[in-house]
């Protein structure tokens, strides 16, 4: 590869800052195989402050491979719960069974052999192989994609497999032989702290702004290049809160499709009022006794947007369906899409 030479200092460079810099998170400093594991999966969709006390609290009911190979599914979604992006955590528990199974209860080393097990793809193989075992393995996210882009002035759609594998053999080119975790790690933070994205990049903070070419043309700000996203279909939705003073009718999503296994209030297409409600709930075979309307609420899926009304009816009896509303918060994996019909809501 034609290689700029001002590349090659860069590993140099960013673990010096790194070392300085570097942001103190519980699965960095010497983590087991399984503890990256977790922590990278939990990563792949949600911030790093709101992950550290699910990683936590996940560990400490989980401590191994073997317990997470045979944890029941409702225990997996409960420590999930408010994370999102459910199926993550299923397709863990379906790895975990086939590194008992294949790899004598051990995560392999080798990145052929960690694209193998259900959910793990190249990025978070070579999260694994670099943390845990010292491989030279760029793990190419979001963070080095952006670096990548702005480092080279890359000026093509950066949301092709073209381009990500242009962005991992450059990465390949520069890793350094001793601290490849640590350069991944570095690369991370910068990503997530200087080289942020649009015009939030913070140039004159950065380690690596003398080899940026992006920075020297005065555009770092436009790259990288991504397609427009097409908005996404927003779907009107009627939430039922529907309860006695203790107990709360709650139901399991099926087994398939948009919050699998899940459990959620009744809720319907379209927006009601309170007669439409009162009707609904009498047609379950429940007589209302009072109807309120909750605040309106939305939830962003990744390809959906709920926009939602709520009604709490007040039924004078509990059928045997109901659930008791003190278990709600400790066994029932309730997702954040109803997070505005929990809370203070049921409290009362
Ligand atoms: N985002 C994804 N993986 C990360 C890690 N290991 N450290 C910090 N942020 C991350």
């Amino acid at each position: 590869m034609g290689m700029d030479d001002g590349f090659r200092q860069i590993p140099g460079l960013l673990l010096a800052w790194y070392d300085v810099h570097k942001r103190r998170l519980p699965w960095r400093d010497g983590p087991s195989a399984y503890h990256v594991w977790v922590s990278e999966i939990m990563l792949q969709q949600t911030r790093v402050e709101a992950v550290i006390p699910y990683y936590e609290r996940f560990l400490k009911a989980l401590p191994d491979i073997k317990a997470l190979a045979s944890a029941p599914e409702e225990q997996l979604l409960k420590l999930w719960e408010g994370l999102g992006y459910y199926s993550r955590v299923r397709n863990m528990a379906k790895a975990a069974r086939q590194v008992l199974e294949d790899y004598g209860g051990e995560l392999p080393s080798e990145p052929v052999e960690l694209c193998k097990l259900s959910g793990i793809g190249d990025y978070t193989a070579a999260a694994i192989a670099s943390f845990a075992f010292g491989r030279k393995t760029p793990a190419v996210d979001g963070n080095l994609l952006r670096i990548f882009a702005r480092l080279t002035d890359f000026a093509e759609n950066i949301r092709t497999p073209a381009a990500k594998r242009q962005a991992a053999a450059f990465f390949n080119d520069i890793f350094p032989d001793d601290r490849p975790g640590d350069m991944n790690q570095a690369l991370m933070d910068l990503g997530a702290t200087v080289c942020l994205p649009g015009g939030a990049a913070r140039c004159a903070d950065c380690p690596l702004s003398a080899h940026c070419l992006a920075y020297a043309a005065g555009r770092e700000a436009l790259l990288p290049l991504m397609p427009v996203k097409k908005p996404r279909p927003v779907e009107e939705r009627t939430v039922f809160v529907i309860r006695t003073a203790d107990k709360v009718l709650v139901r399991k999503r099926p087994s398939k499709g948009l919050l699998a296994g899940l459990y959620e209030f009744p809720n319907e297409k379209g927006t009601f009022n309170k007669e439409d409600a009162c009707t609904y709930c009498k047609n379950l075979g429940l007589t209302p006794v009072s109807v309120r309307l909750l605040p309106a609420a939305k939830h962003v899926f990744t390809h959906l947007e709920w926009h939602m009304t709520g009604f709490e009816l007040y039924v004078a009896e509990a059928s045997t369906a109901f659930t008791p509303i003190s278990d709600l918060a400790d066994s029932v994996p309730l997702p954040s899409a109803f997070a505005a019909y929990t809370g203070k809501v049921l409290q009362s």
